[in-house]
């Protein structure tokens, strides 16, 4: 059966899941919330409900499952958490690009996008929410935090831990073994070769040094 589904959220990233929605054969689009909307707006024609409409009633009224499609980890989590919260029985839907390769072999959590041209291979475990972006890579064995992401073009060797919220930049690679901890901030094209082990850390560069610590809520995008 396909199921209903309700994008929280009405920016680029929910763009981009639309398309991976309308390329999976288990969901189709209902509506969007973003409570920063202009009332009466759309995305590709699908309505958005805004401040005036409670989200909380809509998932009720609606009777949809719920991806949140927030490109901020944190945030994502934010929201993800008060709309369990606020909602004993909702679903969150795991949404994945018809032309994604995901291993029979690999555990992907609810409220995960996998997008278009993305790889998650064998014995590799997703928590919640994470975000596998397009031509993104998780090779074998990996263990990927709840809420953290993959960039477009990132690439995680065999065996690789990224801690909760973790961010992997556009195009950065991480070789085989490495153990990122949680809230990191890894910069576009980097090279990580060994583990990055504080939380909350900035790190950029060939090879990958911490440069500095963030905020958990700090902006990266
Ligand atoms: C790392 C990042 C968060 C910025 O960190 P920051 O500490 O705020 O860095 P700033 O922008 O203040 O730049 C400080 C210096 O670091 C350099 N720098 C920033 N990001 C860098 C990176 N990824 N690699 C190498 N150097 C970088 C800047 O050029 C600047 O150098 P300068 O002092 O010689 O001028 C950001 O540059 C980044 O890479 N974000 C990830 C973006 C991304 O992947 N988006 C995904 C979209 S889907």
């Amino acid at each position: 059966m396909v199921a209903k589904l309700l994008i929280v959220g009405a920016g680029g990233h929910a763009r981009s899941a639309i398309d991976v929605v309308e390329s999976d054969v288990n969901y189709e689009v209902d509506c969007l919330y973003d409570p920063t909307a202009s009332e009466e707006s759309d995305v590709f024609g699908y309505p958005v409900y805004a401040a005036n409409t409670g989200l909380d009633e809509l998932i009720g009224r609606r009777r949809c499952d719920v991806f949140v499609a927030v490109g901020d980890n944190f945030q994502r989590q934010r929201i993800q958490h008060e709309i369990t919260s606020n909602n004993n029985h909702v679903r969150f839907a795991t949404l994945v690009h018809k032309q994604s390769s995901v291993s029979q072999r690999a555990s992907i959590g609810a409220g995960c996008i996998i997008m278009a041209g993305a790889i998650v291979n064998a014995g590799s475990r997703l928590g919640a929410g994470v975000i596998v972006n397009s031509s993104a890579s998780v090779d074998h064995d990996c263990v990927i935090g709840e809420f953290a992401s993959l960039a477009p073009g990132a690439v995680v060797g065999g065996a690789v831990s990224v801690g909760a919220r973790t961010a992997v930049g556009l195009g950065a690679k991480v070789i085989h073994a490495v153990t990122l901890a949680n809230d990191i901030v890894i910069g576009a094209g980097s090279l990580v070769l060994s583990n990055i082990e504080q939380d909350l850390s900035v790190a950029y560069g060939h090879p990958a040094r911490i440069v500095r610590q963030r905020a958990a809520d700090e902006p990266y995008l």
